[in-house]
């Protein structure tokens, strides 16, 4: 007999109705947001083995995506590039021309104010070396040289369209001197969501492969060491005071902890992003009969809402959206 008869939480989960008005987070269509890519060159959607299901895509194929996505409800979309050609300074990355900026162009004529624009703010997949930045003499990432062009990409995003852009560098000061350059060239609507805690992640993988990443080597002198939790929070403090709209932490569901420090420290919107190797390992263990794929969809992005952010950027947007608007 329990020593506390009258005391049973059980009774709050006796049926799926029960279940469903007690709940203390809902994933919202409005929260989630669907990254994308586009690749210059090609004429047919590309499958990307390490992540089943999500495309490389031609300009025609994001198009009716970001449509699809649009009409599922899903509250942005967040483009990456993959150009046909690469130098050592990333110039893809701030020509108009460039399959970034094209891509972007090509979302908002299709979609308008539907949905959000968003397009990623670095250079990983411009350089023929796939660092984020550009590099020293000495082959380092020279934080302050890639500022200069971080500027102009972030200018040249704001000129084709992007409503908001997603510096991903891990660079100091990158907040800073974009909103800089974007009020300059007048493009003070545009907004920045700042990936504040980026971390050195092995989850990155199938992203690379991706975006045809030439990285050899690895970003532990730019991205977050995962050791640190409180290293997070000066990171989130400084984006915060050089402008940061929105505050993102990466990836997702090895740092709930973060994503809650980060929630507690600031009421501007926190985000994270579940990542391509969260995907990868999902839909691996789902292939082999192992997990139930749907259930785990779920159970992963709830546990990240539930540790505080409100926006999700998940390649399982679309569908999630979907399946909440069937069962709605
Ligand atoms: C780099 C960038 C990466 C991701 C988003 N932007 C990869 C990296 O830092 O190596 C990863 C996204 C994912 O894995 O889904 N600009």
């Amino acid at each position: 007999m329990s020593l506390y008869p009258h005391s049973r939480p059980r009774r709050l989960r006796t049926t799926p109705a029960v279940r469903r008005l007690v709940a203390e987070t809902r994933i919202d269509p409005a929260g989630l947001v669907l990254p994308m890519f586009v690749r210059e060159g090609i004429d047919a959607p590309q499958p990307i083995a390490s992540m089943p299901g999500v495309l490389q895509h031609t300009r025609d194929s994001l198009k009716r995506a970001a449509v699809e996505a649009v009409e599922a409800g899903v509250g942005g979309l967040m483009l990456f590039g993959v150009p046909a050609e690469r130098d050592a300074t990333g110039s893809a990355a701030v020509c108009e021309t460039g399959i970034l900026n094209v891509g972007i162009a090509d979302l908002v004529a299709e979609v308008g104010d539907a949905t959000v624009v968003m397009s990623d703010g670095c250079l990983d997949e411009f350089t023929d070396h796939g660092h984020c930045g550009v590099l020293d003499g000495h082959g380092r990432v020279d934080n302050d040289a890639t500022l200069e062009v971080y500027a102009a990409m972030a200018v040249a995003q704001a000129a084709a369209g992007a409503h908001m852009i997603g510096p991903s560098g891990m660079m100091d000061g990158q907040i800073g001197v974009m909103r800089e350059a974007l009020d300059a060239a007048g493009h003070d609507d545009v907004s920045l969501i700042a990936y504040s805690a980026k971390y050195a992640s092995a989850l990155y993988g199938p992203f690379r492969e991706a975006v045809d990443s030439q990285l050899k080597g690895d970003r532990r002198t730019y991205q977050q060491d995962p050791a640190n939790g409180r290293e997070a929070m000066r990171e989130l403090e400084l984006d915060i005071a050089e402008g940061a709209d929105i505050v993102m932490i990466k990836p997702a569901s090895t740092y709930l902890d973060v994503i809650r420090d980060a929630r507690q420290a600031t009421d501007l919107p926190v985000a994270a992003y579940q990542v391509s190797g969260e995907y990868a390992m999902i839909e691996a263990a789902a292939a082999n009969g192992w997990i139930d794929r749907d259930r785990l969809i779920d159970e992963q992005l709830t546990a990240i809402h539930r540790a505080g952010a409100s926006i999700i950027l998940t390649y399982y947007a679309v569908e999630v959206a979907n399946r909440l608007r069937v069962r709605a």
